[in-house]
């Protein structure tokens, strides 16, 4: 049955499946109902899916002190009311809560259901929101609040078969964010989405996605902030502070090295920690100290022989000893395995629980506590980081309410976005912007006349007035493909009164071909939809490439314009004078992109990823896993380490086909007075910036750092960056201190980073391929931390 099918796709191995091999676990269940009383109810089932064998459908919960409509009440005095206190610290008040709390309270904290309300979640409560991820009761005996959790990156998702979609603002995707370099607009799109998470009663969301970009295949590129560690963790971290801003806990994703989709629940990924430290791991670590997430996911990939989830080395050595991150760790939706490991190795919340039997806390965290497996303390350092972050973020003393939203303004934030984030990757003769001499443009493709695509899986946002092109395949997860609601072709008819702009949808080429030929100007749209669960070939579907091509052919005036969620290859980019890439652009993608192409905006956006030219360049041409049947088990092997895009064409001295950093502009800018100095122990690195050009626009400057002795895993990496914005004819003095990590190796003897002494190389940029100038300095020998 489809429902089943899904949720087992989706969650990858054993889960239905499994549970019908253990009918034990109904036996378990009356124990279960026992140890967590009322709070929680599991000696129930709505489904009739199961074979007979189900129990009886769950009652709702007694009420709630956290309701939707109601605020936290007061718990009963003493000692169960001393952690509301609001003058303790949240640490503070954390520690008298885990005092108040029964050992049947404490285990409902840390365990999260399925929110999704469906027959094949057995889980269901009143209280859950149904369209969502998850939701964890509160303990309304000492008044603390329930968990409402809900995807993610892009806004307010709704899961694949919620029963009412909710319509929520789309913001463009990750990758687009990251095109901006600019974490002052991720901070807002942050503050945006979480306050629309706020405002739909969610007090979780989990977004803060940051796996950097490995496989230009893998289908949740698009979710996160591109390949570059400072870059994406720098982004990433700016999209946490935003949604946190709304008192509410963000979550960053997912911990770690899951940088790929095909056999996301089997794959061990194998990897040095030297390397890890200084790509994947970096990125983390930035995200998490700028964003200070209340929490951080575990993934579902095993990284070096070990799941994620019960990594002893990356969750209590790395993330919670060397980063001394204080929040909770929560699995992704199944990737828990095993009570003990789990629970010992850091694990602080099991979550998406929806099958009876295939959990792994409930009453096994108890008898493991019971048994001294696990201890009562680490039981106990599980419930207060839960409670710390929600206290420390203000989801607790400013309880999550159903609120009206302005979807206006929000979609002007999300317009703020996409403007700033589309790529102009190529303008052979300044065929953009269209300029008032072009009479008659020929708009092709991509459904270019209804609207503009976006990511599917968990992420995936209902945008204000639903799905623009229903029906395209897949429709069941992780589909359905959506297009926001907003014409690329409507919005380039009111940017352009003075053309007259004609409509083919591209099915028929030779059509298509001919439209092109009889304007001045042919802009193509080309899509590919990518998504959660899987990954995808970097080739162009449905033929699009021929369709670009011949309406090239036809028009030597072509302009492409790419939705994907990341690199793709592109045959004819030698033929297309016009070249931009607007990734998934969000509830108001069309009026942005047509404002591109008009010139009413002066794009700005930059690559966050490499685009390869051809397969054979990448690492690896081929996913390892692609295909594999869901519970294979295999090895990926990240021989390339550290080397992650462009550093690692750096290394083979390959040519991309757009380099990380690229990204052109309607006016120019001349960079000078470069300078490099040691202040204090930190590198700062000066320069001036001019608008060559005649109109505003913003520059995005690179500062790539290297040993000028060599001797890391690739020639240079980026160590800061400013996007600048400049009248024409201005000009500005800039400083930008490197990030000291970017400078260093890891140390894996003494467990740190070292900067080397010696003489460093210290480059401004326009991209990775820019020689640009530089200057040297010389560094001393540091140790960090
Ligand atoms: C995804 C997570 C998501 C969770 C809840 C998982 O399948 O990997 O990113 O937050 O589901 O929907």
């Amino acid at each position: 049955m489809k429902l089943r099918n899904r949720f087992h796709l989706r969650r990858g191995s054993a889960t239905l499946a499994l549970f019908m091999q253990h009918p034990v676990a109904f036996s378990l269940l009356p124990l279960g109902a026992a140890l967590f009383g009322t709070a929680l109810v599991v000696a129930c089932s709505g489904s009739s899916a199961q074979g007979g064998a189900a129990p009886p459908p769950c009652p709702p919960l007694a009420a709630s002190a956290t309701s939707n409509a109601t605020p936290v009440a007061a718990a009963p005095g003493g000692a169960t009311s001393a952690w509301l206190d609001k003058s303790a610290s949240p640490d503070e008040r954390a520690s008298r809560l885990v005092s108040a709390l029964t050992e049947s309270e404490k285990l409902a904290l840390v365990t999260g259901y399925f929110g999704i309300q469906k027959d094949w979640n057995h889980y269901r409560f009143a209280e859950a929101r149904p369209q969502s991820a998850g939701y964890v009761p509160g303990v309304p005996r000492v008044g603390f609040t329930a968990q409402w959790q809900t995807d993610a990156g892009c806004g307010v998702a709704t899961q694949g078969e919620a029963p009412r979609e909710l319509e929520r603002t789309a913001l463009p995707a990750g990758i687009l964010t990251a095109s901006t370099w600019d974490p002052a607009l991720a901070e807002q799109a942050g503050r945006m989405i979480g306050s629309e998470a706020r405002a739909s009663g969610f007090n979780v969301m989990l977004a803060g996605g940051v796996n950097l970009l490995r496989e230009p295949g893998n289908g949740r590129n698009f979710e996160y902030g591109g390949e570059d560690p400072l870059l994406a963790g720098t982004m990433v971290g700016a999209i946490v502070r935003g949604i946190q801003s709304n008192r509410i806990v963000a979550t960053v994703k997912h911990f770690a090295l899951n940088d790929q989709e095909s056999g996301r629940t089997s794959a061990n990924v194998l990897i040095d920690e030297a390397a890890a430290r200084v790509s994947d791991l970096l990125a983390f670590e930035l995200a998490i100290e700028q964003g200070k997430p209340g929490s951080v996911m575990c993934s579902y990939n095993l990284v070096n022989g070990v799941h994620a989830c019960q990594n002893d080395w990356l969750l209590n050595r790395v993330l919670k000893g060397d980063w001394g991150y204080r929040g909770y760790v929560m699995a992704d939706w199944g990737a828990q395995h095993d009570t003990v490991l789990d629970a010992n190795h850091g694990l602080d919340q099991e979550t998406g629980v929806s099958v009876q039997g295939k959990y792994v806390w409930l009453d096994k965290l108890a008898a493991a506590v019971h048994s001294g497996q696990v201890s009562a303390a680490r039981l106990d350092d599980m419930t207060h980081r839960i409670a710390r972050s929600l206290i420390e973020s203000g989801a607790v003393d400013d309880p999550v309410r159903l609120a009206p939203i302005d979807f206006e303004a929000n979609a002007k934030v999300a317009q703020a976005d996409a403007e700033a984030g589309i790529v102009l990757l190529k303008n052979a003769g300044g065929v953009l912007p269209l300029g008032t001499n072009v009479k008659k443009v020929a708009l092709i493709g991509g459904h270019a006349d209804r609207g503009v695509l976006t990511g599917g899986g968990s992420a995936q946002v209902y945008p204000p007035g639903g799905n623009a092109v229903r029906g395209l395949s897949p429709e069941g997860w992780p589909g359905p493909v959506v297009y926001a609601p907003s014409s690329p072709l409507a919005a380039l008819r009111a940017e352009l009164p003075h053309a007259t702009v004609s409509w083919a949808d591209g099915a028929d080429v030779a059509a298509a071909a001919a439209a092109a030929a009889s304007a001045d100007v042919a802009v193509v749209f080309v899509t590919q939809w990518t998504a959660e669960s899987r990954d995808f070939p970097i080739t162009l579907p449905n033929d699009q490439d021929a369709l670009v091509e011949a309406v090239a052919k036809a028009n030597p005036r072509t302009v492409v314009v790419l939705e994907t969620g990341g690199p793709v290859l592109m045959p004819w980019a030698g033929r297309a004078k016009g070249i931009v890439e607007a990734w998934y652009p969000g509830t108001r993608g069309g009026p942005a992109i047509a404002r591109v192409l008009s010139g009413a905006v002066n794009p700005s956006g930059h690559l966050p990823a490499s685009f390869p030219r051809r397969l054979e360049d990448l690492p690896r041409a081929k996913i390892y896993g692609v295909g594999a049947t869901p519970d294979l088990k295999f090895d990926v092997h990240y021989d390339e380490g550290a080397a992650v895009g462009y550093r690692w064409y750096d290394q083979r001295r390959i040519e991309p086909l757009f380099p990380f950093g690229h990204g052109l502009s309607y006016t120019s800018f001349a960079r000078d007075k470069l300078a490099a100095r040691v202040e204090g122990e930190e590198l700062r690195v000066t320069f001036r910036v001019k608008n060559t050009g005649s109109r505003a626009g913003q520059d995005v400057a690179q500062v790539y750092v290297s040993p000028v002795s060599g001797g890391w895993e690739a020639p240079k990496r980026l160590g800061a960056f400013a996007k600048i914005a400049l009248e024409p004819g201005a000009s500005r003095d800039v400083t930008v201190t490197v990030e000291p990590r970017l400078l260093a190796v890891w140390d894996g003897a003494h467990g740190q980073f070292r900067i080397a002494p010696g003489q460093y190389r210290v480059l401004l940029a326009s991209s990775a391929r820019d020689t640009g100038t530089s200057v040297t300095v010389k560094l001393g020998e540091r140790l960090l931390r």
